[in-house]
């Protein structure tokens, strides 16, 4: 068979925090997201509480823990709020698993069967960089939008444009960038897109490299980062350095009005970073024409980037937890494939203002 549709799509992303409710909260109120499905004591879950958020095809879960001795407690005193898993939809979960197996990188672990009254749920997890996991869901017999000890929760339609995940950015040691694309290449099936070597991406002060592997013509995409050297502290290491090990840098979330969703972002409270206003008088020059109004743009720092197929729009919020690990990016496509490769000067001079200070540079 093809090795093209082995995964379908990023199913949900889960993450580890503090207080579950406090970030469905800021995701309900700020970023757009309506509660779908809470899980906790009152359906049948010991130990943990997590609701479910949708806002387009974005499905996040936000878990918790009840108790000292969990898991998550231990994952969030460790790495502070961020994300444990990066859930993949299959086609076929033993199809899957025997591709994975008979390529040999990647060790996959045992299957799971949740059962529920909408059917059984069939599990496997895969362990990637740091303590990420991606766990492989097969919804065949499963017969619900919602995943199983999860109850549906009602909720108004809150959209801000969000419409699905663009990609998910990974921030791994120095020297580690080649085995984890390794890891998706030869072990999962998937492509290396593109890559960038320090050249491109450093400032003065600080650098990193970064490749970028795709399944499925597109529908799953992973940028994986490494550190590289500069005079001062490249920005992923000090991810690194606060999140304790490899993990998951940002998201990128995509719209089809990025000046309309980052206009309410903002006025909801988002911090995003902001850029130079210098930046804008170049724009044109380096993007050439564009629809929106650079006046607009600069007014809401929503940076511009062009490769041979088109332009692209994109922004990135501040830190969403205490530490300097996880963010967002809000990106609209115009066409262009890559991920802001221009922008990467603009976006480092910007961030390291912030790690400046915080007395990290
Ligand atoms: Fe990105």
């Amino acid at each position: 068979m093809s090795t093209d549709s082995l995964f379908n799509s990023i199913d949900s992303i889960e993450f580890y925090v503090g207080s579950a409710k406090q970030w469905a909260y800021f995701h309900e109120k700020a970023m757009g997201f309506r509660v779908i499905g809470y899980s906790g004591p009152e359906t049948g879950v010991r130990d943990r509480i997590s609701y479910l958020m949708g806002q387009g095809d974005v499905r996040l879960i936000f878990t918790g823990f009840l108790s000292r001795s969990s898991e998550i407690s231990r994952h969030v005193e460790l790495h502070g709020d961020g994300v444990k898993d990066v859930a993949m939809d299959v086609n076929d979960l033993e199809e899957t698993l025997s591709f994975i197996r008979e390529n040999g990188v990647v060790k996959p672990g045992g299957v799971t069967k949740l059962k529920g009254e909408n059917g059984t749920l069939a599990k496997a997890e895969l362990k990637t960089f740091g303590e990420t996991i991606h766990s492989l869901r097969d919804y065949g017999e499963w017969d619900s939008d919602l995943p199983p000890g999860f109850k549906e929760i009602e909720s108004r339609e809150n959209s801000l444009g969000v419409k699905k995940v663009d990609h998910v950015v990974g921030n791994v040691e120095e020297n580690k960038m080649d085995p984890w694309v390794n890891y998706y290449v030869k072990g999962l099936g998937f492509n290396q897109l593109m890559s960038f070597d320090d050249k491109d991406i450093s400032t003065k002060y600080s650098a990193l490299k970064s490749k970028v592997v795709e399944y499925g013509g597109r529908k799953i995409i992973f940028p994986i980062n490494e550190p590289a050297l500069g005079l001062k502290k490249s920005q992923i290491q000090e991810y690194l350095d606060y999140y304790e090990t490899p993990g998951v840098q940002h998201i990128a979330l995509a719209t089809d009005n990025i000046i309309d969703t980052v206009r309410r972002m903002k006025k909801n409270g988002i911090p995003f970073l902001e850029t130079p206003g210098t930046y804008y008088d170049e724009l044109e020059d380096r993007v050439g024409k564009i629809d929106e109004d650079l006046d607009v743009l600069k007014d809401l720092n929503i940076l511009v980037d062009r490769d041979d197929d088109g332009y692209l729009l994109q922004i990135f919020t501040q830190p969403i937890g205490d530490r300097p690990t996880f963010f967002y990016e809000i990106i609209q496509r115009k066409g262009a494939t890559s991920f802001g490769k221009g922008n990467f000067k603009a976006l480092f001079e910007s961030i390291e203002r912030e790690q400046e200070k915080r007395g990290n540079l």
